[in-house]
Formats: C-alpha cells, sequence, structure tokens
C-alpha cells in the first residue's frame, strides 16, 4: 500500500510518471480509470482549491468522494483522530484525503496500513500534492528544463507547508531556492540563501512563489499593518519592470498585499493555471496509488 504523505515518499522514476500522466490528462479527457474505486476527503482545515481539485480529479476518473465535514463528526464528541480513521477505513475506501493542523497527522495515519492517505496538506511542514503541481507548472513553462533555474520564495515562509514542501521537491529537482521575507517570516534553520529586500533578488530569479502571511499559525499577531508589509513584498508591475519572470502563488491570494491586481491579471503570472494544473496533478496522483501504475 503506497501513501503520499510526503514527496520523500515518491521515488525520482515515479515523479518523473506522474508529470508524464499529468501533462497526457492535460491533453485528453482521461477514461474512467477509477470506476470503482470510492475516496473519503476528512479536512480539518478550510480549503477551497485542493478539495475541489482532488474531488474533480475523482471524478473525472471516474470515481466517487464521500466528504466527512469534521466540524459536524464525532471528532466534536471526543472521538480520536486515529479512532475516526478506523471507523472510516471500516467502510472500505480506496483511499482517504486528509488535511489536518498537525504536521504528524497523515503519517499517523499512514502507519495503521488501513487504507491508502493522502496528504492534502498538515501543519507548517508538507503539502505535497501542492509541491507537485507547482513542479508541473514550472517544467511546462520552461519546456521541461528547470535544472539551476532559481526561485523566490517571498512571504510567511516558517508556517508555510507550501514552502516546506517547495523547498524540498524543487531542490531535489535541481532547482535554485532564496527566501525572501520579513526577519519573523524566514525560518532560523534553513542553508538556504536569505533576504529581506525583494529588490535584491529581482535581477536574479525566474521564478517567484508569493506566499499568503498564514495567520491561523500565528499564536499572536507578527505584523498589525499589512499595507506596510504590502509595500516592500507585493508582488508589483512597478517592481516586475520587464523582468520575464515567473509568478506562482498556492492561493488563497490577499490581493494587493501578496500580488497586486495588475499582476494578477499579468501573463506572467499562472496563478490560475497552477489551479488548473492541480487538477492533473491530483488525477496522476490517484491513478498511481489507486492503481499501482
Ligand atoms: C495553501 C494551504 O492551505 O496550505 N493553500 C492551498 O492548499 N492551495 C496555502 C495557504 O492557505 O496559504
Amino acid at each position: 500500500m503506497q501513501h503520499l504523505v510526503d514527496t520523500n515518499n515518491l521515488s525520482d522514476a515515479q515523479i518523473d510518471n506522474l508529470l508524464f500522466d499529468a501533462a497526457n490528462f492535460k491533453q485528453q479527457r482521461p477514461p474512467q480509470l477509477l470506476k470503482d474505486k470510492l475516496l473519503i476527503t476528512l479536512f480539518f482545515e478550510p480549503s477551497t482549491r485542493t478539495r475541489s481539485s482532488f474531488e474533480v480529479a475523482a471524478k473525472r476518473l471516474g470515481a466517487s468522494v464521500v466528504h466527512l465535514d469534521p466540524s459536524r463528526s464525532s471528532t466534536k464528541k471526543g472521538e480520536s483522530l486515529a479512532d475516526t480513521f478506523a471507523n472510516l477505513c471500516a467502510m472500505e475506501p480506496d483511499g482517504v484525503i486528509i488535511r489536518h493542523e498537525e504536521n504528524e497527522a497523515p503519517g499517523q495515519l499512514a502507519n495503521m496500513q488501513m487504507t491508502t492517505v493522502i496528504n492534502a496538506g498538515a501543519g507548517n511542514y508538507a503539502h505535497p500534492t501542492q509541491a507537485l503541481l507547482d513542479l508541473f507548472t514550472i517544467k511546462e513553462h520552461f519546456g521541461g528544463d528547470i535544472e539551476g533555474k532559481t526561485i523566490a520564495i517571498v512571504g510567511d515562509i516558517v508556517n508555510s507547508r507550501v514552502a516546506s514542501s517547495g523547498i524540498r521537491l524543487l531542490t531535489r529537482m535541481g532547482m535554485k531556492v532564496v527566501l525572501v521575507a520579513p526577519k519573523p517570516f524566514l525560518p532560523q534553520s534553513s542553508d538556504l540563501p536569505q533576504y529581506e529586500n525583494l529588490e535584491a533578488v529581482l535581477d536574479k530569479v525566474d521564478v517567484i512563489m508569493s506566499l499568503r502571511a498564514q495567520l491561523e499559525r500565528h499564536k499572536k499577531p507578527i505584523f498589525d499593518d499589512y499595507e506596510a508589509y504590502a509595500e516592500h513584498y507585493c508582488i508589483t508591475k512597478k517592481r516586475l519592470g520587464s523582468r520575464n519572470i515567473l509568478v506562482l502563488h498556492p492561493g488563497p491570494v490577499m490581493r494587493n498585499i501578496d500580488i497586486s491586481d495588475e499582476v494578477l491579471e499579468d501573463p506572467r503570472c499562472k496563478v490560475l493555471e497552477q489551479v488548473k494544473n492541480g487538477v492533473f496533478i491530483r488525477m496522476a496522483i490517484l491513478k498511481l496509488l489507486l492503481l499501482d501504475c
């Protein structure tokens, strides 16, 4: 039984295969490969893109999807996560897709070896399907060759699972990663180059990944005023100038704080293409995990 807790669960060959399958799915609507399969989603944190993307991916391949809303489940009556999961597994789904505020939650459920577990974002540590769809989008943009290209991750890096998963996967794939943020958003333990000044990196990057301030993970407010943050870190047309930089964001975008309205409309910004690609990548992931091919 294979799980996707982190991208480290995947071999290089499996990643190549996922990218290949996703590209094919993008070209042509696939057959109902997962017609007899049933997936359960278990999202303990809010989600717009990831949950619907998994559902669309599963349904495009013919699978059924059941959602459990933890805010209305027995978790509210004190049932443990492991017990809730075991009960869901007793219904014999082919996989459970989980989002949770604890870094370890998906791994703990995977270790129970009751059904395939897919991590849809856990704590600040891992969001493997986002990392894979970002990799797909970057490779597609550069025609496949990303070795040595530089990506700046800009924003609340220390609290972001998109950043941690992205750093692991993109460096593994040969990209250079630089981190750009005000001090409280920069990780203390990282051997990657860190900058507080966005202007200092603009001439050396091929990609910018902007990130939202993860307010729900801040124990106390880090900045009172995100307008002041935006003055230094918002990706604006003025900042980009005529540079040919690919601009990404996992969403939700805080308009005019993370990325300006103008840049969101600019062809260099591929935020909606990321969302589109997310479905194809998740289709490829479901095919790999549920059909073992
Ligand atoms: C992110 C998440 O929830 O980790 N969104 C997503 O899955 N596309 C990022 C965020 O909430 O800022």
